[in-house]
Formats: C-alpha cells, structure tokens, sequence
C-alpha cells in the first residue's frame, strides 16, 4: 500500500514556498482587475498575463483538458468556472478566482471570493464572504504537527455548521506541491476516519466552498463548471499551509 500523503524534502519547499508567494500575489493582482462590465473571458485573460509576467506558468491551463488560465465561478457558479465571452460580470455578483500558478517544477494553488461593486453588500452575501473565509481561517489554527487531517475538517465544519451555510461534498482540499493534486484529501466535513497525521512536510490546500442555501451541487454539460443545485450563491476560499516543526505556516497570504 502507498503512502497516503506526501512529505517534502526542504529543496521542494524552497520551490513551493517561491511558487507558492507568486500565487498569493497574482490571486490579488487578480481579484483586484475584477469590474463589473468585463466578461470573465477578460478576466481570464487578464490572469494569464499577470502570471506569465511573473515568470510563471498557469497551473490549470490544460490540466486534466481545463481550457482556461484561472477558474472564475460567479454566484451559484461554486468551482471551475470557464472564462467565457458571453459571460459579463456584473454589479452585486460576487466572483471567486481560484489560481494556480507553476514555477520551477512546484505550484500554487489559492482562491477567494470578491463582491462587485460600489454600494454596501448586501448582508447575506457579507455574511456568506465572511464565514466562508472565517472557517479557512479556523481549518488553518486548526492544523499542526502531531495532530490529523480531520481537525481540519472539524474545524472548518464548525465554522460552517454554525453560519448555517451548505458544505459543498463532492469536492475537497487536497495535499499540493509539485503535483496540483497529491495526496491527501482535507474534506471541509468530519468523516470516520481521521486522516493521515500531519506532520512536517506536509503542505495542504484547505479551500471550503461553502452554499448559502442546501450543499448541493452539480456540474454543468461543459463538463466543469459546478453549480448550486438551487441556484443560492456560493463562496470559495483557498489557502496553501506547510506544517512545520514549530507552527503551521501559510504559504499563500501576501
Ligand atoms: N483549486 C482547484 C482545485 O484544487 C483548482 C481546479 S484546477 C482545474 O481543484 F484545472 F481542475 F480546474
Ligand atoms: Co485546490
């Protein structure tokens, strides 16, 4: 049986915590360029210039046939939104950009959610944001050496369970580093078994996508875009963390 998990030599970290920073960077420089009239084509576009002039490589462009630099998921869109020319993003949507970023054979992986435009946010979508960033913040405190992949989950679950927000199922954080994807999955819900241990050399994607309405989703035929099954808006969150020997460190704040 293979390792479920995957523990760094400290050469890779250099890498990852490199690629890891330009992420964060590019994820602002990102969100940032989001204004209402632009279609997320634009937008797309925008990121793909912004990581290349970094130096980097976008991460999901082709991976597993993804056609698009970023995913850019607006309201009950939840995950893997494709830039598309006939979508323009408008007044009081809320957009989550989730960004991958490849550089010098590691990645980065992070996303957030921002509200579009000038007047006050309306109180739900504010309360949806912030919870929903709030249970990645309790993932983040809940994670450290010694302890397993399931305080995570809980502590997200926490959060979310008291905000009564839907808990998206089907997907998950996820071990990262030099793959997109590695081992384990970090589910944003409890589960019987409590996950591999986390020890130092783990670097984890914790990314709760949380529903205003019930957890459920689907995809549409494009074959990636994820929706709410009753059309509630959604909110995404990501953040990249290295457990260390002494603390958890997030990779991917500015
Ligand atoms: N942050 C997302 C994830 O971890 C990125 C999706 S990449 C895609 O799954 F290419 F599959 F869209
Ligand atoms: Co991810």
């Amino acid at each position: 049986m293979g390792r479920n998990y995957v523990i760094h030599t400290s050469e890779e970290i250099k890498r990852i915590r490199v690629a890891a920073s330009m992420t964060a960077q590019a994820r602002e420089q990102i969100a940032g360029s989001v204004r209402a009239g632009m279609t997320t084509y634009d937008l797309d576009q925008i990121a793909g210039e912004i990581i290349r002039s970094m130096g980097g490589v976008p991460a999901f462009l082709n991976y597993c046939g993804y056609p698009g630099n970023i995913c850019i998921s607006v309201n009950d869109e939840v995950v893997h939104g494709i830039g598309s020319r006939s979508r323009f993003i408008m007044e009081g949507d809320i957009v989550s950009v989730d960004v991958g970023v490849s550089f010098n054979g590691a990645v980065g992986d992070s996303a957030k959610s921002v509200y579009v435009g000038k007047g006050p946010v309306p109180p739900e979508l504010q309360k949806l944001l912030t919870e929903t960033e709030r249970s990645l913040e309790a993932g983040i405190a809940a994670a450290h050496k010694g302890g397993y992949v399931r305080d995570i989950s809980a502590a997200v679950e926490k959060v979310a369970n008291a905000a009564k927000l839907g808990i998206v199922r089907e997907y998950v954080g996820h071990g990262s580093g030099i793959k997109l994807h590695e081992p384990p999955d970090v589910p944003n819900f409890t589960m019987l078994r409590k996950g591999p241990e986390l020890q130092a050399g783990m670097v984890l994607c914790i990314e709760p996508m949380l529903n205003l309405g019930t957890h459920k989703v689907y995809v549409e035929p494009d074959g990636w875009t994820v929706r709410t099954k009753d059309g509630a808006p959604s909110a995404h969150f990501e953040h990249m963390i290295l457990i260390t020997e002494n603390g958890t460190e997030v990779l991917t704040r500015v």
